[in-house]
């Protein structure tokens, strides 16, 4: 049996879905560069957090990361639009290849599916009810249950417990390369999903098992 375990932001959930928002609010030309700056201060928020073992759920990190960017970029949000972004991150879209992958995927009787996420459990049971994804999951295994984040061993660690499955069979799909290079560090094989040209994978000696640029390819690598 195979265990896919499915990253949720970035892989499953677009991290760019608040774009128009921002264009709306500091103009076309800040907002892609402002976004990218919130992704990258939120992860390295948790990374931190994890380091320091001072825990706060997964909307912490986000909402402190914003208010970096607003600091980073100079740009006046009133706390109307500074709600309306965050709330906008509580209801980010999947991508467009997502639900037709896990329609074909749940139709393989030697395929389990999982997520494993940084974000608690009823953040991401809410964003998978908005757009009907949840029916296709078996579970969604959190970092909230504990008090971790990828990539400490821990959180593979705790998704092996949780699912009853042994590293050898379980599969991490992500687009995050920090989150494949630390469920391989678990024994885990790796699919890196390489959504955007200008993604690299950091050069640290140990590729993914499989780079596919799309969910589309995915059933395809079983
Ligand atoms: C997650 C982050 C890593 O969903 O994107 O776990």
């Amino acid at each position: 049996m195979t265990v896919l375990a499915f990253d949720v932001y970035a892989t499953l959930i677009n991290t760019y879905g608040m774009v128009d928002l921002l264009q709306r609010y500091i103009g076309n030309e800040r907002a892609m560069p402002f976004a990218t700056l919130w992704r990258d201060k939120q992860l390295e928020y948790s990374f931190r957090r994890s380091m320091m073992g001072d825990y706060e759920p997964f909307y912490t990190c986000t909402s402190d990361a914003l208010g970096y960017c607003i600091e980073a970029f100079g740009v006046q949000l009133t706390r109307d639009q500074q709600f309306s972004l965050i709330k906008r991150y509580q209801d980010l879209p999947p991508y467009r290849d997502v639900i037709p992958a896990l329609e074909s995927l749940s139709g393989r009787s030697d395929i389990r599916i999982l997520a494993l996420t940084n974000g608690p459990l009823e953040d991401i049971e809410r964003l998978f009810a908005n757009d009907a994804i949840d029916q296709y999951f078996e579970d969604i295994v959190s970092c909230d249950e504990i008090r971790c984040y990828k990539p400490d061993p821990a959180v593979y660690r705790h998704f092996l417990e949780r699912a009853g499955a042994e590293a050898d069979d379980c599969w991490l799909v992500s687009s995050n390369a920090f989150d494949c290079i630390g469920a391989g560090h678990a024994g885990f094989h790796t699919v890196w999903v390489k959504r955007y040209d200008a993604q690299l994978y950091d050069p640290w000696g140990k590729r993914p098992d499989a780079t596919i640029q799309s969910l589309a390819e995915l059933e395809a690598q079983f």
